[in-house]
């Protein structure tokens, strides 16, 4: 990385930013100065990166142990400790996991730590493009689209703007099969973080993404379609699946997970 890092007009990227708020070595000097602007302005953003992750981990548990052994991971991010495949094939050896990033390189240091695993490959590309991704050779030759899959969309949407992200994810959930999971985490509009969204926008206009702002609730609930909230609903992401006091820590990000195709009510949150 010597030689962007050397270049003070390096642009930073979403995935780099977060890497730094997570403590990560896959990152340049614009990323973190980057992420200390952020820690600015949310003084808790690492810990909202560690309590995403840790949700993440919980979720990817939670579809293994109802039977789900393919993901689907859409804004996967630079790799960091307990990455998908690893919690997968830790419980399901041949697990398979897709990572799809927009970031090029959070795909080229996915596809080194990939190297030799054949349940598991990075592709890049752009969400808002689902045709793309869902024909790649990589995924059709790793996934099984007529199995339930583990749609990943974790703390990535709030970096898509409205139309293309509604309907992007729109067309995942339609090409899934009864029995997969949707599993969303998204920033929050409504909390002490909106404070600060204009210089939060401001920041991430410099980056590979033209957007980031928290959605509504209802918003963030309209991306499951008719998918079935697994209990407990929509919560702040420290408290999914056991729920909580409903106090969001100061966090300002939201999660939940709903499976397609299920016949219960939908939890909502
Ligand atoms: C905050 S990171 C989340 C990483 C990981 N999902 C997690 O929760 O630990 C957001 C990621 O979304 C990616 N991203 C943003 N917009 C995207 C798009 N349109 N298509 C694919 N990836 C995108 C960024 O490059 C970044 O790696």
């Amino acid at each position: 990385m010597s030689n962007a890092e050397a270049d003070p007009a390096h642009r930073p990227s979403s995935a780099r930013i977060y890497d730094a708020l997570l403590g990560g070595n896959h990152n340049f000097a614009a990323d973190r100065a980057a992420a200390q602007q952020l820690l600015a302005v949310i003084p808790r953003a690492g810990e909202m990166a560690r309590a995403n992750r840790a949700f993440l981990h919980r979720a990817v548990r939670y579809l293994l142990d109802r039977g789900v052994h393919q993901f689907l991971d859409i804004g996967s991010g630079i790799p960091t400790v307990g990455n998908v495949h690893e919690i997968a094939q830790r419980v399901v050896p041949d697990a398979r996991v897709i990572y799809v990033d927009i970031d090029p390189v959070a795909v080229a240091h996915s596809n080194d730590i990939l190297h030799g695993n054949p349940n598991a490959a990075a592709i890049q590309a752009d969400m808002r493009f689902p045709e793309a991704i869902l024909h790649h050779p990589q995924v059709g030759s790793l996934l099984d689209l007529g199995q339930p899959v583990g749609l990943l969309l974790v703390s990535m949407l709030h970096f898509v703007p409205d139309d293309d992200a509604f309907t992007a994810v729109a067309r995942l959930r339609a090409a899934l099969p009864a029995g997969s999971y949707i599993v969303i985490s998204h920033g929050v509009s409504e909390t002490p973080a909106d404070a600060a969204e204009d210089q939060i926008t401001a920041l991430y206009r410099r980056t590979d993404v033209s957007n980031a702002h928290g959605r509504s609730r209802a918003e963030i609930l309209s991306f499951f379609g008719d998918a079935t909230l697994v209990p407990p609903g929509l919560v702040w992401v420290p408290e999914w699946p056991r729920g909580g006091s409903g106090d969001p820590h100061d966090m300002a990000i939201v999660a939940a997970v709903g499976q397609l195709g299920a016949s219960e009510p939908a939890a909502q949150g």
